[in-house]
């Protein structure tokens, strides 16, 4: 595996060492990201920092970087991942404390781990969707869901929750309204208006989400923020999730039925056509 960058060092996997009294260890007390690298070039990276900026702000870590360092890591890691399709992962822990203690510990230093891995597939046209399987799960995570915390074991046990019935996700149910998956963004198409959760502290806002936010309308289609109830759910004509590395998923089945004519929908074809339309761009040159 290529190079990880761990506290301002590039080193192989298995000689970047935390200490067990790394917050992060201990108490799940660390923020991530993940950005995606199309054909070698970082994707929506300032929006990914922005958010990053988001969530350090919001449960009061310093940034450790600066936004060209943060560029700089990622540059050398997905030279080092030899370039291609890459996903970008970082993490910034509250640091190493001498005893372990809830409350913040005094004049700790962050840690700092970063590592670029490949993805399986990469969407370069709309016959690469992939139809997938969802189940409707009760959203048992906790209400600051907008933080994007390294504390997933909510989301682990939904995703896994999804795989034991033979699914791939978990679409998030809370107060009758489906908000989001376990690791996704959630549109709906309902009566030929294309629906999405609002931003709020119960969702994750998705970089992903905010682009085809942008591109929805550039094909012409009605898009509301307002989460769909349950209820609508089960008569949406498509369905489908969004991710940085996963991009867009066609759901045709959710909890074993058939989602519209069980085929990835016409809507779902025009969306990914206008985003791809922006991710080629984006890879011939032109800023994301
Ligand atoms: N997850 N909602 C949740 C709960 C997520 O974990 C993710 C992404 C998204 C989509 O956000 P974006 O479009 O910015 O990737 C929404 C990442 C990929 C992960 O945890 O691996």
């Amino acid at each position: 595996m290529a190079l990880v960058y761990l506290n301002g060092e590039f080193l192989p996997p298995d000689q970047a060492r935390v200490p067990v009294m790394d917050r992060a260890f201990l108490f799940g007390d660390a923020v991530y990201e993940v950005l995606p690298a199309f054909a070698g070039k970082l994707f929506a990276v300032d929006e990914h920092l922005q958010r990053l900026e988001r969530s350090l702000a919001e449960v009061r870590m310093p940034n450790p970087l600066s936004r060209p360092q943060w560029r700089a890591v990622f540059e050398r890691l997905v030279q080092e991942a030899g370039g291609g399709h890459l996903s970008v992962y970082l993490q910034v822990t509250r640091g190493v404390a001498p005893t372990r203690d809830h409350p913040f510990p005094a004049d700790a230093v962050p840690t700092v781990f970063a590592m670029a891995n490949p993805v399986k597939a990469t969407l370069l046209s709309v016959d690469d969707l992939k139809p997938i399987s969802a189940v409707l799960c009760e959203d048992i995570r906790w209400h600051r869901c907008d933080i994007k915390s390294t504390a997933l074991l909510a989301n682990v046990l939904l995703k896994q929750q999804a795989a034991d019935a033979g699914a791939y996700e978990a679409i998030l149910v809370r107060d009758g309204h489906a908000l989001e998956g376990a690791a996704s963004n959630l549109f709906v198409v309902l009566d030929g208006v294309v629906r999405t959760a609002p931003n709020s502290p119960l969702i994750l806002g998705g970089i992903t989400r905010n682009v085809l936010l942008q591109a929805i309308p550039e094909a012409g289609l009605a898009c509301r923020e307002e989460a769909v109830t349950t209820f609508e759910l089960a008569r949406a004509s498509e369905i489908w999730l969004t991710s940085s590395t996963r991009e867009i998923m066609p759901v045709t089945q959710l909890d074993g039925r058939a989602v519209g004519d069980g085929c990835i929908g016409p809507v779902c074809r025009r969306v990914a056509e206008a985003y791809l339309a922006r991710k080629h761009a984006f890879m011939r040159g032109a800023q994301a």
